[in-house]
């Protein structure tokens, strides 16, 4: 029995929502290990809707302990505001069922401020951001001013720290023509923020030792996706975090031997939200139907996706970056209907053909993407939960698929509703 890492194999929006809910049923722990209130996960359970940030997507199921690991940015007010919507739902959290890692970094008004304020100014530095604080939040904390969790519990020791911080912001402020932020502010957030979240924060990293050393399932919940990763994605259009599956040891302090398999989640054709090189990008009718069938809209800001074909070299790539041993493809039925249907299989670089995503900025604005059509299929895939109710058409579809990207395909999704599904490996029981 392996734990589960669940991660993102595109721009994000794969659909994890649905595969990690299933998962989650089947866990003891679930944790987050990455990201902040930048993610959107919606989980149907029961007929009802939950719409998660921040939360791991345990919450939702009595018996759960829900885990925010060390490597979450946390907005205090957005916590607390989504703990107090679940309430209203029927969802109650307490401390017993929700930890917060002491190690975290904390959001601030001041990182939301400052994200706004960037993606306001000239157009070409945009990278289409959330404006939620993520990346100005992860600044501070690689550059070791960041204020964490645990700090909110020694609110006289703060002094030193919010001075440290604001010498940092007060500076970007007044390059900016803003007026400075007072330490009393910063205090006064702070010191509001604390009785809201401290009760949750625990050594989450101890915890979950214990829980893995006891036998408990623990299910990983990344969040965006592997082309949004830090190091390995289309830098600088991407988030600041780590979101391939190695960051799930570190993001949560269990070492990577407590990781057994990789899920890697991807649509069956490809979007992204914000700017950025997207080589399968259809500006086209084609794309447009993809968006309207898919309900390709951001489910944190509203904005419309872009949509495109599904491109098998970068789907690749990111399989060997997060070691993923099988692919949940998601929204197959976004496809039923379409005559043909196209792959990207190798890109065109100043003429040459390449095989994997160029590190370059400039390189991955200009290649072309070369694709392999392959013949659409007439029936509805929506709904079907075997590989018998697909068109045979659509087998080959995802059989290609398969091949191409050099990875098992571990389950097919075939509409929102968890039971419209095609199991082919059950990740915790590989
Ligand atoms: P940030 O994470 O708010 O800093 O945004 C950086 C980039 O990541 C932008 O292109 C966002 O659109 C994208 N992004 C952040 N979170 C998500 C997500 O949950 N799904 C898809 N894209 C995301």
């Amino acid at each position: 029995m392996a734990n589960v890492v669940v991660v993102g194999a595109q721009w994000g929006d794969e659909g994890k929502g649905k595969i990690v809910d299933w998962l989650s049923e089947k866990a003891d722990v679930v944790v987050r290990f990455q990201g902040g209130h930048n993610a959107g996960h919606t989980l149907v359970i029961d007929g009802v809707t939950y719409k998660l940030s921040l939360l791991p997507s345990g919450v939702v199921r009595p018996g759960k302990l829900s885990i925010i690991g060390n490597g979450v940015v946390v907005d205090p007010h957005a916590l607390a505001d989504e703990i107090a919507r679940l309430k209203e739902q029927g969802v109650e959290l307490t401390p017993e069922t929700l930890k917060v890692a002491d190690n975290a970094t904390l959001i601030l008004s001041v990182h939301r401020e400052l994200d706004a304020l960037r993606e306001g100014s000239t157009e070409g530095t945009r990278i289409g951001t959330t404006k939620r604080g993520i990346g100005p939040a992860y600044e501070d904390k690689v550059g070791r001013r960041a204020i964490r969790l645990r700090d909110l519990a020694n609110l006289p020791t703060l002094g030193p720290k919010i001075d440290r911080m604001l010498s940092h912001h007060n500076a970007l402020r007044r390059g900016f023509g803003l007026p400075e932020l007072t330490h009393e502010a910063i205090y006064e957030e702070l010191s509001s923020a604390a009785p809201k979240v401290l009760p949750y924060v625990e050594a989450t990293w101890e915890l979950l030792d214990e829980r893995a050393r006891a036998g408990d399932r623990i299910l990983f919940e990344g969040a965006q996706g592997a082309l949004l990763d830090v190091d390995h994605g289309t830098y600088p259009f991407v988030t600041s975090s780590n979101t391939t599956a190695g960051q799930a040891a570190t993001g949560s302090g269990l070492g990577p031997r407590a990781i057994g398999y990789v899920l890697g989640i991807a649509k069956a054709y490809t979007t992204r939200v914000g700017e950025g090189p997207f080589p399968t990008e259809l500006t086209d009718e084609i794309g447009r139907r993809l968006g309207e069938r898919g309900h390709e809209f951001g489910t944190v800001t509203g904005r419309p996706r872009r949509c495109g074909w599904l491109d098998a070299v970068a789907l690749r790539q990111t399989g060997r970056i997060s070691g993923i041993d099988g692919i949940a493809l998601t929204k197959l039925d976004v496809l039923d209907g379409l005559d043909e249907i196209k792959v990207c299989v190798a890109y065109e670089l100043d003429g040459q053909t390449i095989n994997r995503l160029p590190a370059s900025q400039g390189a991955q604005s200009r290649i072309r993407p070369v694709y392999e059509t392959i013949e659409g299929w007439k029936g509805a895939t929506a709904g079907a939960r075997s590989w018998a109710d697909l068109p045979a058409q659509a087998v080959k579809y995802v059989r290609r698929v398969e091949e191409l990207i050099d990875c098992p395909i571990a389950l097919v999704s075939t509409s929102p509703e968890r039971a419209d599904t095609i199991l082919v490996a059950d990740p915790f029981e590989d």
